[in-house]
């Protein structure tokens, strides 16, 4: 059994077997999350990159649950130095976990993050899981790429997450073009309605979806699963 639940802004928890996962924890300052750190039992926090409405809650959770922190080597290494478990992973490359495999994919994006905006935590990063037979891609926070289509070319993806809140990543009609070139066979929209700054709709994503490509749109409410 395979559930993923959206919990606001980048954030999905990942229910795998008797596995745990939580993606881009953000919960504590996200004005539209429905549940707090303290609420989340996780064994593994994988994070996309440092900005703070991914790195989030981390530090809590991970403390809390004795979890271990998944991302590029730099922020793998942040997590260290605050006493946390960590993999460091990079670009390109994947680890099989007790879970199943993660692999790094490029993000068009920043990096800074930490104790102030300006602490260097590597490279912006997505995220290919392999989770027993089912392939799911978090893109984290990323512009329209062209190595999306690897994606597409190469896996068999059944669940994309994608954001659509442009000013910081794609917009709607990119992230449409991207589904085009991931092919996955759902997409949950995401990083948007968080902040004023992000505002977009939905709906307008899923008409775009449908207009451009053969994968079948989902919009989640915040603390609404799918199950894969
Ligand atoms: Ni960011
Ligand atoms: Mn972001």
């Amino acid at each position: 059994m395979t559930r993923v639940t959206f919990q606001g802004h980048s954030c999905f928890e990942i229910a795998h077997d008797e596995h745990r996962l939580i993606i881009d924890p953000f919960l504590s300052n996200n004005p539209v999350a429905k549940v707090g750190p303290d609420q989340i039992r996780a064994d593994w926090i994988l994070v996309s990159h440092g900005h703070g409405d991914h790195w989030g809650d981390t530090e809590t959770i991970a403390r809390a649950n004795g979890a271990t922190v998944i991302g590029c080597f730099e922020l793998a290494v942040y997590a260290e130095h605050k006493g946390l478990k960590a993999h460091g992973l990079h670009i390109g490359g994947g680890h099989q976990f007790p879970f199943g495999r993660v692999q790094l994919t490029v993000a068009h994006h920043g990096t800074g993050g930490g104790d102030s905006e300006l602490t260097y935590l590597g490279t912006p990063a997505g995220f290919l899981l392999s989770l027993g037979p089912f392939t799911v891609y978090h893109s984290g926070d990323t512009g329209l790429t062209y190595d999306m289509k690897l994606l597409g070319d190469f896996h068999q993806v059944d669940l994309a997450l994608l954001p659509i809140g442009d000013n910081f990543t794609m917009g709607i009609e990119d992230a449409a073009r991207a589904t085009t070139f991931i092919r996955p066979k759902q997409v949950v929209p995401m990083h948007y309605n968080t902040f004023d700054l992000i505002r977009a709709d939905p709906q307008d994503f899923v008409r775009a979806v449908r207009r451009m490509s053969r994968a079948e749109p989902i919009v989640l409410d915040v603390g609404e699963s799918l199950t894969l």
